[in-house]
């Protein structure tokens, strides 16, 4: 296959990603009931790595099995795991239960364990082996008080618990039924699942107690059993996942998509990663050993370092009303310190210790970057199990918020944005020429653009995609939303230079002027690219049909000076966003024009797509790789879904 037809292959397959999500199961994320270990953790230096060790090893199970249980450590601070999606939840959803249930976890610490049931999954750690318990005094049984049934719904409902348990003893513990109810046109549906860890006997046991004590809730409409060794719930809401019931399910189907995709990229990367491996083996070794606990320690030693108390109490304990969005590396709330200043606290998860240890490290790099464009992270709490990043809060959120939307789009007149753009162009200067530490954004894009009170823009997420792999499992949402920035060199060859943030940043810059997003996700043809109109009007000198007409509204607008203005500006993204990566400015050379007006501009050269004689990429030859590139770990997800706080 040529490299176009790779590329258009990919896109693709992207869009048919995109198209499937309405049909993935539901994962039940949300958090029933979470009861911690009564004894404290009694060395914090050995218990923090090895949970961290623990959630990682299960979560690469989850992944493929929907079950794990790991071990790490040893004597009072080893620590054991378990977690299990049940059943009806597919391979796609399992994770995302996951991801939610091991963040929620470690707010148990420094307790030592605890255990934590979700409607579609279940999370419990301990000092012990407790595999085979299935009965204790924690159980209990949550009623749901939407509606009383009567006599008829009642006797559906006891007889689908009946059904579903004598199911789940001959698969696995997993069991479900639905029974209609006579005389209207109601089903009782029936979950019931043991922990994959008991043998049948202790399966059944907690399955029979858990089912008289649920079934204690009706006449409710809803019951739910939360007990040692099994979850069980009934309900009048059709709550189960289907599953297409010869063979392959969607999910599957999804994930086979997603590995297609993944290999192709893997496949024309191999060749560049071989050679980069070895340079990448060289510069750790000069780095010394990426510790964990060395880079714990650093931190807890300096003024970065924040109480875990003190951010949840400035967060109100993480309160739902103080999330200001979710984002690609964990979510963001709003929180304000005792000395009154305004934070924004990013809550992370990460799910190794090798992770952990580059994040430790990422942290130190970017607390010694200081930039009136870059926000300001002033500080994190990495000593516990949860990583907390504590950036100041920037009141305007981000650029996407204004640009895109009409009415909101007034606001920003085009000095604005120009000064928008200036300050994104020095904050990328910083970071690309920053003489210690070269930094590749890897996703430049609206919505990491964020405004400070005067509208002064700062570039937000640097740094973090490299420590940061996403899960699998978000691939299909990542993709869509920022496939529209990414170089082709790099989506198609995974090639990441400074120029991959030119040409996002060239993009940037046209949505900027036109304020329409480049979402790249709804359809897979390239003509009516943002790029590819503005190249056609740039052309045909109609270019001031695509300006965003906010930008035009006041009389100061109406002058030949700003339209000159707009007009470089256009020109420039034009430069940014050609196909040849070695003919895109610099960083500091886009500066450069912008600030010297008088200086002629080269003409652009076609960007890319648009043409098919000129679809092959010219410059394949440019094989280098920045050291900075996380090589063999890169993918598609990694790069795609990290705004800062995504809408
Ligand atoms: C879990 O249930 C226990 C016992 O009913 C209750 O005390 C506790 O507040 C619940 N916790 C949560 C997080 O819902
Ligand atoms: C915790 O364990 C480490 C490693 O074994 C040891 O060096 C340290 O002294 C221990 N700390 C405490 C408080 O026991
Ligand atoms: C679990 O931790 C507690 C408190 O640190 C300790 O007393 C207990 O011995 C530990 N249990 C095991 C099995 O090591
Ligand atoms: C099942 O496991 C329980 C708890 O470990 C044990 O007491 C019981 O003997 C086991 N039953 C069988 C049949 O193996
Ligand atoms: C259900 O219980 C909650 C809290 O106990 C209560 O606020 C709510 O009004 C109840 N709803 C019904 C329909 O009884
Ligand atoms: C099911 O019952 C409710 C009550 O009629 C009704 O609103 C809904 O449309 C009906 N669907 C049925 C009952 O077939
Ligand atoms: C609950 O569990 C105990 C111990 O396994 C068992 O003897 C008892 O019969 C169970 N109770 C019910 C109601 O199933």
């Amino acid at each position: 296959m040529n490299r176009r037809a790779q590329y258009v292959f990919m896109v693709l397959m992207i869009g048919s990603i995109a198209s499937f999500q309405g049909v993935v199961g539901d994962a039940r994320a949300q958090v029933l009931n979470m009861t911690c270990s009564s004894e404290k953790e009694n060395n914090r230096t050995l218990f923090v790595p090895n949970f961290i060790s623990l959630m990682e090893t299960i979560s690469d199970l989850m992944r493929q099995f929907g079950f794990g249980t790991a071990v790490s450590g040893s004597g009072p601070d080893a620590n054991y795991g378990l977690a299990q999606c049940y059943g009806d939840l597919s391979l796609l959803d399992c994770p995302l239960c996951y991801a939610e249930a091991r963040t929620v976890l470690p707010q148990c610490y420094p307790y030592n364990g605890g255990r934590v049931f979700l409607d579609g999954c279940f999370m419990r750690s301990a000092n012990y082996s407790f595999y085979d318990e299935y009965l204790g005094p924690t159980d209990m049984v949550l009623c749901g008080n939407a509606s009383r049934k009567g006599l008829n719904f009642q006797a559906s409902a006891r007889q689908a618990v009946s059904r579903a348990v004598a199911s789940a003893l001959g698969n696995k513990g997993y069991g479900k039924a639905s029974v209609a109810v006579s005389g209207t046109n109601e089903t009782a549906h029936v979950l019931v699942d043991c922990w994959r860890s008991l043998n049948q006997s202790s399966c059944q046991a907690c399955l029979d107690n858990a089912s008289a004590a649920m079934l204690r809730c009706l006449p409710w409409s809803e019951g739910r059993a939360l007990y040692t060794g099994c979850f069980m719930r009934y309900s009048n809401i059709d709550f189960i996942n289907k599953e297409t019931s010869n063979g392959i399910s969607r999910g599957t189907i999804i994930i086979i998509v997603i590995s297609a995709v993944s290999s192709l990229v893997f496949l024309a990367v191999i060749a560049a990663i071989g050679v980069y491996i070895r340079k990448r083996r060289y510069i750790q070794k000069k780095r010394g050993s990426n510790d964990a606990e060395k880079w714990v320690k650093v931190l807890r030693d300096s003024n970065l370092n924040f109480k875990h108390s003190t951010v949840e109490k400035a967060t109100g304990s993480f309160d739902e009303a103080n999330k200001l969005g979710q984002g690609g590396f964990g979510t963001v709330y709003k929180g304000a310190l005792p000395d009154g200043r305004e934070i924004a606290v990013k809550r992370l998860f990460y799910n190794n210790r090798h992770r952990a240890a580059d994040f430790y490290n990422e942290v130190n790099i970017i607390s010694s970057v200081e930039h009136k464009n870059l926000v300001r992270l002033l500080g994190c709490s990495c000593s516990g199990p949860e990583s907390l990043l504590i950036y100041e809060f920037l009141p305007n959120k981000s650029l996407d918020h204004f640009i895109f939307d009409p009415s909101r789009g007034k606001e920003l007149t085009w000095e604005k944005r120009y000064q928008i753009i200036i300050g994104t162009v020095e904050g990328l200067v910083y970071l690309h020429e920053n003489p210690t530490n070269k930094i590749i954004h890897r996703d430049i894009k609206a919505s990491n653009i964020l405004l400070d009170l005067k509208f002064r823009a700062k570039i937000a997420d640097f740094g973090l995609a490299r420590s940061f792999e996403e899960d699998k499992s978000h691939i299909s949402t990542a993709i869509a939303g920022t496939l529209g920035y990414m170089a082709p060199e790099y989506l198609a060859n995974g090639q990441l230079t400074d120029k991959a943030d030119v040409y996002s940043f060239g993009v940037l810059l046209l949505e900027i002027i036109t304020g329409k997003q480049n979402n790249r996700s709804k359809d897979t043809d390239y003509s009516d690219s943002i790029i590819a109109v503005a190249w056609n009007h740039f052309q045909s000198g109609t270019a001031e049909e695509i300006y965003d007409p906010n930008i035009m509204l006041n009389e100061n607008s109406q002058s030949s000076n700003t339209k000159n203005q707009v007009y470089r500006v256009l020109h420039i993204a034009l430069l940014c966003t050609q196909e040849v990566r070695s003919l895109r400015p610099s960083m500091s050379k886009v500066l450069q024009m912008l600030t010297k007006k008088e200086e002629d501009l080269p003409a652009p050269t076609i960007p890319p797509f648009m043409d098919e004689k000129t679809m092959e990429f010219n410059d394949m030859s440019e094989n280098e790789f920045y050291p900075l590139n996380a090589g063999g770990t890169d993918s598609i997800a990694t790069v795609a879904h990290s705004s800062f706080y995504a809408r």
